[in-house]
């Protein structure tokens, strides 16, 4: 199929990559040339594991293709996919400038008839909207067209993205009509072969599964977190705990990994989005605007262990950094717990050491490029030489078996802060360390 895809980012690159690597011819837009002209020299502007082989054996192939010029997709397409970013909007609702902006571009240049997916995350109602903007436009050009929008969700998970797209729990695709969903299956034949998991329902019910999906999620941690919090005053262990409770078939062991917080381009804003829309059809949801509390509070948690145990006297601290993206096995800063515990902690006179596998870069450029108190290091012990404590916040696989020898030779006082409860405490303590985690 030839296919279409506006926005390259962390989304529209694994859509563009997958579909490509399945055998179809790929048109992969951004508005942001210098990304496009990047992607062009074989380069990619994100990390995200095995994409960049992906990209650059279809773009060798010449069944992926990177340009800023959307009527030349169009052109050749009739699939297109929308997958630009739905930042949160200052009262908490999706910003869809950037998905209005697209459709509104589509109406204008589009010559032939055009299947619309969403990709992108957006509130319920959205496809509806974007067919009305093209059609607007199709109008002013007097042009009879027939243009279907479907909504198509996207569930992967960064750090794992190639993966999940390609080979997906399930496909959610919202449609009411028959045409198109005979299409979206043959598009997704390949990928849902497995075990039959394309999963159809109406737009709004599709819009809608995304952000409850997302919630759900959410829930999980910031619930885990809570019991953290409840586990450590008395005095319970919330590793041990986390066994006992994950073992029951009804729960899983998912997500429920204590931790200093949950970040990303996506819980945070679509917890917020829903919150939003709920209120906004005159229903109070108690539940999922905790869930944003609690994890705003949580990344807090390093911030208040740290004072703690240096009764407030942080002005002369060095702290060494392990981690500053919002997970592992990704560059992206978008809401990491880091950037808030940092300034916090600056906030306070503490200076620091950090390391990070992948996001120093990004970290220095955009997040904390304000923060002159920050050392970046290239290795993850050079960020502990002569350090007070480390703060270990994302749990990158490089963390999970340090030296201990080295760290504490290289440290001024072995002391560590596991944001992410990566190591035994009892281990800890026999090599020498002063360590704390979350919830025990
Ligand atoms: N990142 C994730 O893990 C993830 C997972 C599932 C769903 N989503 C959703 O997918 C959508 C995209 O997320 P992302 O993380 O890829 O965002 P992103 O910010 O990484 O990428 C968005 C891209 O769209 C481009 N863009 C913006 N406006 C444009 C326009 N008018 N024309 C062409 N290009 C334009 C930007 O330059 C950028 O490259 C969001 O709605 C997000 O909620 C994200």
């Amino acid at each position: 199929m030839n296919i279409t895809v506006v926005g390259s980012g962390y989304v529209g690159l694994v859509c563009g990559a997958g579909f490509s690597e399945m055998g179809n011819h790929v048109i992969c837009i951004d508005s942001d040339k210098n990304k496009i002209d990047l992607l062009n020299n074989g380069s990619i502007p994100i990390f995200e594991p095995g994409l960049q082989e992906v990209i650059k054996h279809n773009l060798s192939l010449g069944s992926l293709k990177f340009t800023t010029d959307l009527k030349a997709g169009l052109d050749r397409s009739n699939l297109c996919f929308i997958a630009v970013g739905t930042p949160q909007g200052e009262d908490g609702r999706a910003d869809l400038s950037n998905v209005l902006d697209v459709a509104k571009s589509i109406g204008r240049l589009v010559e032939k008839d055009l299947y619309v997916i969403n990709k992108s995350t957006v509130p319920i109602g959205t496809a509806a909207l974007v067919k009305q903007t093209i059609y607007n436009e199709l109008r002013l050009r007097n042009k009879d067209l027939k243009i279907e929008v479907i909504s198509n969700p996207e569930f992967l998970r960064e750090g794992a993205a190639l993966t999940d797209f390609l080979r997906p729990d399930r496909v959610v695709i919202g449609s009411d009509s028959d045409e198109a969903i005979a299409v979206m299956k043959q598009l997704y034949a390949r990928f849902t072969i497995r075990n039959n998991n394309l999963i159809i329902m109406d737009i709004k019910s599709a819009e809608m599964t995304k952000y409850a999906a997302n919630a759900l999620l959410a829930t999980k941690i910031s619930f885990m977190n809570e019991i953290a919090n409840i586990c450590e005053r008395v005095k319970a262990d919330v590793n041990l705990v986390r066994l006992g409770v994950g073992s029951d078939s009804r729960i899983g062991y998912s997500y429920i990994y204590p931790g200093c917080g949950y970040g990303g381009s996506c819980f945070p804003k679509d917890v917020q989005a829903l919150v939003h829309t709920a209120k906004e059809h005159g229903y109070n949801p108690i539940l999922i605007e905790s869930v944003e509390i609690v994890n705003q509070n949580q990344k807090l948690v390093l911030v208040d262990k740290v004072t703690k145990r240096f009764e407030n006297q942080i002005s002369n601290l060095t702290l060494g950094i392990w981690g500053l993206s919002f997970k592992p096995e990704t560059d992206d800063m978008r809401e990491a717990p880091s950037v808030l515990i940092i300034n916090e902690l600056t906030k306070l006179g503490a200076t620091f050491k950090v390391y990070d596998p992948k996001s120093s870069p990004i970290a220095k450029k955009y997040y904390l490029k304000d923060n002159l108190s920050i050392e970046y290091h290239t290795s993850k012990y050079d960020a502990l030489k002569d350090v007070d404590a480390l703060l270990l916040i994302t749990e990158w696989k490089e963390f999970s078996s340090p030296d201990f020898e080295e760290m504490k030779k290289l440290m001024k006082q072995p002391i560590i802060f596991d944001g992410r409860n990566q190591y035994n405490k009892n281990l800890m303590h026999g090599f020498g360390f002063e360590y704390f985690q979350i919830g025990v």
